[in-house]
């Protein structure tokens, strides 16, 4: 009898640390929600945007704005768990990142050298799946780019490219 109220015991203080565990982590869930991204984009220079510069046909037009334009420029449309943190600090890297090396809305301010390169890697990286971001695709189905899109852009992307004075 008292082995079993024994075991009893350790069932209920099991259950009361699960209770401390799951309250523990709601807890901290609800505190890093004071942490939210910063969500404002700087204001558009049309005249430093990549489509505004380059003219591209419509089909290109398309599957930058809607496939690359969320991270590589300061026109992102926050998806809905951008809301939610720790995502939403993984979200903001992301787009943080993304800026940094090619950034849509400041195209115009990039050197000859430097339009060539990035054109360059926009043809590899897309040629080679390695952009969108598969994290993106996953959440943003109509960002998923058939073979056909590909190539088009990857051809696109290479037409654009200038020669370079020696
Ligand atoms: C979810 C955000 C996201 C989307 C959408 C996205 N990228 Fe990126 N991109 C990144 C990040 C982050 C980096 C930098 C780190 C890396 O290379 O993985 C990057 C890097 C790049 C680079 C490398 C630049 C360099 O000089 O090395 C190119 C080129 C690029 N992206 C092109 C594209 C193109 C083209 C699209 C659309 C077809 C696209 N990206 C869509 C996030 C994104």
């Amino acid at each position: 009898m008292s082995c079993n109220l024994g075991k009893l015991e350790l069932f209920l203080s099991a259950i009361q640390m699960k209770k401390k565990i799951v309250i523990g982590t709601v807890a901290l869930f609800l505190f890093l929600q004071i942490f939210q991204i910063d969500k404002i984009n700087l204001p558009i220079d049309s005249s430093k945007d990549f489509i505004e510069i380059t003219n591209p046909p419509d089909q290109i037009r398309d599957i930058l704005k809607t496939a690359c334009y969320d991270c590589h420029s300061h026109e992102t449309k926050y998806p809905w768990y951008s809301n939610i943190a720790p995502v939403s600090w993984w979200v903001k890297d992301h787009i943080n990142d993304a800026r940094e090396e090619l950034n849509f809305s400041e195209w115009g301010t990039y050197d000859l050298k430097k339009s060539n390169h990035k054109l360059d890697e926009m043809a590899e990286e897309v040629e080679e799946e390695g952009m969108p971001l598969t994290s993106y695709t996953l959440a943003h189905s109509e960002a998923r780019l058939t073979g056909g899109q590909r190539k088009a852009l990857v051809s696109w992307a290479k037409s654009q490219m200038k020669p370079e004075e020696k």
